[in-house]
């Protein structure tokens, strides 16, 4: 067990000190590793993300995502940092250290609670009431937070939202991964292509597609984009298990990046090209989903707006008069806090009943074809 001692986030002054086992962490990247780490005096479960730092850009990026995360302490949906230090030493060949310790998103990332729900693991009763559009609506709420302070992701992905489950069981997303945030000065600087092709919007391709650069101007990323980006992942809850744009596009055949670029961003002969929606999706989440992913992101709902249309589709009886009243409620009871030994009893009572269950969920359904 490795010892560290942290600068608490919310007071300079005080040191918190956390351990966790180097040998064993839950990912490792580029730059860094995040592992299960414990506050030593609470005994809390929290994420340590260890960033080597090899070069001063790696320190630059660890003091942005320090900063944006601090901005965002106190939102809903959002990983919250908890302490953090970058450790310095005198000596080039000393090994040196940044770290950050946050909320645990005791599920893993999204990516992986998909693959849990995919083989099992994980069992709801109705996917789409108390996984997919809880997740989805989550989604919407960090990012409609982060938004409201003009903080822009860029990098949302599955693997960059952590999932947690609340007392009944129902998954609590948290976005987090916030190494290529910016504040969003909407000045057209952020051309930049950074995070992964898949989920970036067309507006985002085109700046780094040269051909298609001559037809349109170059779009810096905004708040539209992660909008965009939001709508691919909501795909791909719909569509468990099936990465947007690998099996479509890349299967027949394979695309060069250039090609998939292309297909994305649609010329004078093609039009954009989308993933089909899964027949029998709510028609709502549908129509919903065709506008976050609209080639123009003027077309595009804001994240606020999204948050709000889909707690309407989740609660399609909310009163319209007393709409605002009733998500400000819902938004602030958001329990980020599982509760390991509710969940693990209601998991074993779903398992045991899940073979009567199935035939009544259309989506469990699906699932269990895909397994197939
Ligand atoms: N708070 C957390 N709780 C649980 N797992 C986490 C948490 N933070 C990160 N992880 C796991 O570690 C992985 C990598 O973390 P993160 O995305 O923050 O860093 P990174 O991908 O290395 O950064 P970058 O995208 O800049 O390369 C995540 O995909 C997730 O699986
Ligand atoms: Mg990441």
């Amino acid at each position: 067990m490795q010892r560290v001692n942290l600068t608490d986030a919310t007071n300079e002054n005080q040191e918190i000190e956390y351990s966790f086992n180097p040998a064993a962490p839950l990912a490792a990247g580029n730059f860094g590793s995040v592992f299960e780490g414990k506050n030593t005096t609470t005994d809390d479960i929290v994420a340590v993300k260890r960033i080597h730092i090899t070069e001063v850009e790696v320190k630059k990026a660890f003091e942005k995502e320090n900063l944006i995360m601090s901005k965002l302490l106190g939102g809903t949906n959002i990983v919250q940092i908890q302490a953090s230090k970058a450790e310095y030493h005198h000596t080039i060949r000393d090994t040196q250290y940044a770290y950050i310790a946050m909320t645990f998103g005791t599920q893993g990332d999204l990516k992986k609670f998909i693959g849990n729900v995919i083989n099992g693991n994980l069992k709801f009763l109705s996917m789409e009431k108390e996984m997919q559009l809880p997740i989805m609506w989550g989604m919407a709420n960090g990012l409609a937070y982060m938004h409201s302070l003009n903080i822009i992701h860029r990098d949302l992905k599955p693997q960059n939202i952590m999932i947690m489950l609340n007392k009944q069981g129902i998954p609590v997303p948290l976005i987090g991964d916030f190494g290529h945030s910016e504040i969003d000065t909407q000045d057209e600087h952020l051309t930049m292509l950074v995070g992964n092709i898949q989920y970036a919007a067309p507006e985002q391709l085109s700046a780094f597609h040269s051909r298609t650069l001559e037809k349109r101007k170059a779009k810096p990323y905004s708040k539209a984009g992660d909008v965009y980006s939001s709508a691919v992942i909501f795909w791909e809850l719909l569509e468990l298990g099936k990465e947007a744009y690998t099996l479509s596009i890349t299967t027949k055949p394979p695309l060069s990046t250039n090609e998939f670029v292309e297909a994305v961003v649609g010329n004078e002969h093609r039009k954009p090209f989308r993933e089909p929606i899964p027949a029998g999706t709510n028609p709502r989440l549908a129509t919903l989903i065709e506008k976050a992913w609209a080639p123009e992101r003027t077309n595009r709902p804001t994240a606020d707006e999204m948050s709000k249309e889909l707690y309407k589709i989740l609660h399609p009886k909310t009163r319209e008069e007393k709409f605002e009243e009733t998500f400000k409620k819902a938004e602030t009871s958001v329990v980020a806090n599982s509760d390991v030994t509710i969940f693990k009893r209601r998991q074993a009572q779903l398992v045991k009943t899940s073979t009567q269950q199935t035939s009544a969920d259309v989506i469990y359904r699906r699932q269990v074809q895909i397994k197939k």
